[in-house]
């Protein structure tokens, strides 16, 4: 089989800006509330005009310009997200159209925050098995439109952005080394959103009691996330030979600055070698890996050889992790 690879990589973030200062204004909260529990100063959030599937072509673009390949190349697209731009049709339906990706297959992946890996471990498996030679994997959210505004412990958290990535055959030792998922779904209700779905349809009830914005009880996410980011890592490197020493850079999910470094605490995994880019971006679900991957590929962090560990966790409870040989 052969490996897949990333060819290219493309980020965006609306230029909405929504600062904890804002926020001061909107609920019980002060800005230091905020950076001390979560590292977060800042979130782009889409305006009233823009959706999932907005900001999930334009990273697209950046991805295939970068990759020199072009839309009709295109075999395959899947999208992570929580928020789509609808119930249906998915967003990768919508992405493929306006892309003018010819009539590639296209489906949406609905594995909460850790949608980045997910979309990036299906996306590769079709390259692996030769069935497709260029597939678009795009993590993409609007989770500001599913935020309730006047919950203070769940609207300081979430951004608007998405990332994408080409992948595409490797002819040499680099590419997607391996990847795992998993899930729980004992854990469902611990991160949801209630309503709008085959549950409980919407309703003037459910919107009179704000059942379609996220609910979430943080500190006991907290708990699983640190022990699952730490599993899933841990497993993916001594099932393929390597040590926390070999890896040259760690892309975590953007969820909580406090998660990332407790997790890498448990590794023993110097906070040197962590890409950490929530101050700006908050938590941006399915897209905060790619972003993150992205914009340490783009500072020169990011070197030919290097090994990468990227691993995520979210609602559902979801978590996995992705080994990259760059
Ligand atoms: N401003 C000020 N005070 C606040 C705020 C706020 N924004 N939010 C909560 N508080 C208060 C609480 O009311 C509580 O007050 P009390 O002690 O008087 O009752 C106090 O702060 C402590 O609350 P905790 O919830 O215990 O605070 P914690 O330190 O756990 O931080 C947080 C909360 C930031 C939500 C944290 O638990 C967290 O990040 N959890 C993980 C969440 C997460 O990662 N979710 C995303 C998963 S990925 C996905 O699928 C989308």
């Amino acid at each position: 089989m052969r490996r897949a690879k990333i060819v290219g990589l493309g980020a965006y973030a609306p230029k909405r800006i929504l600062t904890n200062k804002d926020l001061e204004r909107m609920v019980q909260t002060s800005d230091e509330w905020i950076v001390q529990r979560t590292g977060i100063r800042e979130r782009h959030i889409v305006d009233e005009s823009e959706a999932t599937s907005d900001l999930a072509v334009r990273a697209a673009q950046q991805a295939l310009e970068r990759a020199g390949v072009e839309p009709e190349e295109v075999d395959f697209i899947v999208v992570g997200t929580t928020c789509g731009d609808m119930a249906f049709p998915s967003t990768a339906n919508l992405v493929q159209h306006r892309l003018g990706c010819r009539t590639a297959g296209s489906a949406d992946i609905y594995a909460a925050c850790t949608g980045s890996i997910y979309s990036l471990s299906i996306g590769a498996q079709y390259i692996q098995t030769g069935k497709y030679r260029t597939v678009l994997a795009i993590g993409a959210e609007a989770l500001s439109r599913i935020s309730d505004f006047t919950d203070r412990s769940t609207c300081i958290l979430f951004g608007d952005a998405a990332g994408a990535a080409v992948l595409r055959p490797s002819d040499d030792a680099s590419g997607i080394l391996d990847t795992d998922l998993y899930s729980d779904g004992q854990y469902w209700d611990l991160l949801y959103q209630p309503a709008g779905g085959s549950r409980l349809p919407a309703s003037h009830e459910t919107v009179e009691q704000r059942l379609h914005y996220a609910k979430m009880k943080g500190s006991e996410v907290f708990k699983v996330a640190v022990r699952m980011v730490g599993e899933s890592a841990v497993r993916i490197l001594e099932r393929n030979g390597f040590k926390p020493e070999d890896v040259d850079l760690f892309i975590p999910h953007q969820a909580n600055l406090r998660i990332i470094e407790a997790a890498m605490k448990r590794l023993g995994f110097p906070m040197d070698r962590v890409v950490v880019n929530i101050d700006r971006y908050g938590n941006t679900g399915s897209a905060s890996v790619y972003v993150a991957l992205e914009e340490a590929w783009s500072l020169g962090r990011v070197r030919p050889g290097d090994l990468l560990l990227l691993a995520a966790f979210g609602g559902g409870l979801t978590w996995g992790a992705a080994l990259i040989r760059w």
